[in-house]
């Protein structure tokens, strides 16, 4: 069985004060969640505020982006060591938006991902088409070389411990979620392409989350799928209610 994540993806939403608030509802609505893993990915100017607030609860805490550098003269960058310091257990990489405006490539992602994981951060590596490939056919195509490029040289160990979100850029922020079927139809695959590269077990075990336009409303048939294990979810988890429902989906 594989434990489901539900991650929020602030993105770069809520001052330290929004941020506190934010928690402090949250946290005992939440508290007695065990079966699945809640995890905070919040801008970097709140880390500190939001570790301190989480330490020894069921809640984790993540960061949106990272260096691929230890330390050095980067100006403006932030280093895994400092998120880990900071009290991160994840951090998100690859999201579309960072491929879009900040030119990441796959292999920047890539050597992101080896890093993170070198200094025990686990990496939720975000893959998907944008719509244009989709209407042409491209997608399973976009999805291989995604996974296979932004995962090179990646021992199956750590293939194990990585956590993949499918994101149709199409989906993001758009308010046009996949359907369930879609979703299932994508992340099946990715779970093929996975078995190929690091083994039928890796590919058994490692999660793959669910990220676009996800709202209370919709998330419960698209979790119902049996390649889905969890979501990263942008705009419905700046609301306490809306991010509750969501990760309580189904337990009504
Ligand atoms: P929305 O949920 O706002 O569509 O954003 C999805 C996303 O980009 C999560 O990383």
């Amino acid at each position: 069985m594989r434990r489901p994540i539900i991650a929020a993806n602030w993105k770069m939403y809520k001052t330290i004060d929004e941020t506190k608030q934010f928690i402090q509802n949250f946290l005992p609505k939440v508290s007695n969640i065990y079966d699945r893993e809640i995890v905070l990915c919040v801008p970097f100017t709140s880390l500190y505020i939001a570790s301190e607030m989480l330490k020894s609860s069921n809640v984790k805490l993540g960061a949106q982006n990272m260096y691929f550098e230890d330390k050095g003269a980067f100006t403006g960058e932030i280093s895994p060591l400092m998120l880990k310091d900071i009290g991160c257990s994840y951090v998100i990489l690859g999201h579309s938006e960072r491929r879009k405006y900040f030119y990441e490539t796959d292999s920047i992602v890539n050597k992101k991902v080896l890093v993170a994981l070198k200094y025990g951060l686990t990496p939720i590596v975000c893959i998907g088409e944008t719509l244009e490939e989709r209407e042409q056919n491209k997608t399973f195509n976009v999805l291989e070389t995604q996974l296979k490029m932004s995962l090179s040289n990646l021992s199956s160990l750590d293939a194990e411990k990585i956590v993949i979100a499918y994101e149709p850029v199409w989906a993001i922020g758009t308010g046009k979620n996949a359907t369930p079927q879609q979703a299932q139809e994508a992340q099946s695959f990715i779970r093929e392409k996975y078995a190929e590269l690091y083994g039928s077990v890796v590919a058994e075990k490692v999660r793959i989350l669910y990220g676009g336009s996800i709202k209370p409303e919709n998330f419960k048939q698209i979790m119902e799928q049996k390649d889905v294990d969890g979501g990263l979810v942008g705009g419905a988890s700046l609301e306490v209610e809306s991010f509750y429902k969501i990760v309580t989906c189904d337990k009504k």
